[in-house]
């Protein structure tokens, strides 16, 4: 009985500290201030394994065409690139003062599966800014997404841009 009272007494005590700091203002929620490394690995872990575990069921393609990855490019540019950046492009400035920051996806697909990939971009990551596009885009768009942000660790600056040249001259306008 002492224990479970000394027990329910240390859960009070922590869930009314843990109400005062929210309460009184004190968590800064400036998205100037950095995320600490405990809450960084916080959000990432919880991020990575809830990926992990939906994201399971999906069957991805093991590759893609090349018009898949054309097509996926005019995606990205219209609405990754802001936040993320792009070879040779930086992000804009709403994508400057994200925090968590939107990593670089040239460095950051290798770790994703084809299928890890589609999930994120489908559903989004709450808390974080990651929008999803599940709601907007039909499944065929967003696999031409996957294709592209797959083909983004070998595309240089120039071929960024090549691509970019490519899609003015096409008559296609950044939106
Ligand atoms: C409004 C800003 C914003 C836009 C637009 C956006 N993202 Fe993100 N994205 C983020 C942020 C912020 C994160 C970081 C999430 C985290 O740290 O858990 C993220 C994370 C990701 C990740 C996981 C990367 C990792 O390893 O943590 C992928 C993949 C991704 N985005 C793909 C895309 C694609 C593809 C698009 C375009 C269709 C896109 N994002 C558009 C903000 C954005």
């Amino acid at each position: 009985m002492k224990y479970l009272i000394g027990f329910v007494a240390t859960l009070l005590l922590a869930a009314s500290s843990g109400l005062l700091v929210i309460l009184s203002g004190a968590f800064n929620v400036a998205a100037t201030n950095p995320d600490s490394q405990m809450t960084e690995w916080l959000l990432h872990t919880t991020m990575r394994r809830s990926v992990a575990m939906r994201s399971s069921a999906i069957v991805a393609p093991q590759s893609f065409t090349e018009a898949q990855v054309r097509a996926g490019f005019k995606e990205f540019r219209a609405m990754c690139a802001g936040c993320h950046g792009a070879p040779g492009k930086m992000r804009s400035a709403a994508g400057k003062g994200l925090r968590p920051r939107a990593p670089d996806l040239a460095l950051a697909a290798p770790e994703w599966t084809n299928a890890n990939l589609f999930w994120i971009v489908q559903n989004g990551v709450k808390m974080t800014g990651m929008p999803s596009f599940g709601p907007t885009h039909d499944e065929q768009t967003l696999w031409n997404i996957v294709a592209f942000v797959r083909q983004l660790p070998n595309v240089t600056a120039e071929q960024y841009r090549a691509l970019e040249d490519e899609s003015v001259a096409a008559g296609e306008h950044e939106h």
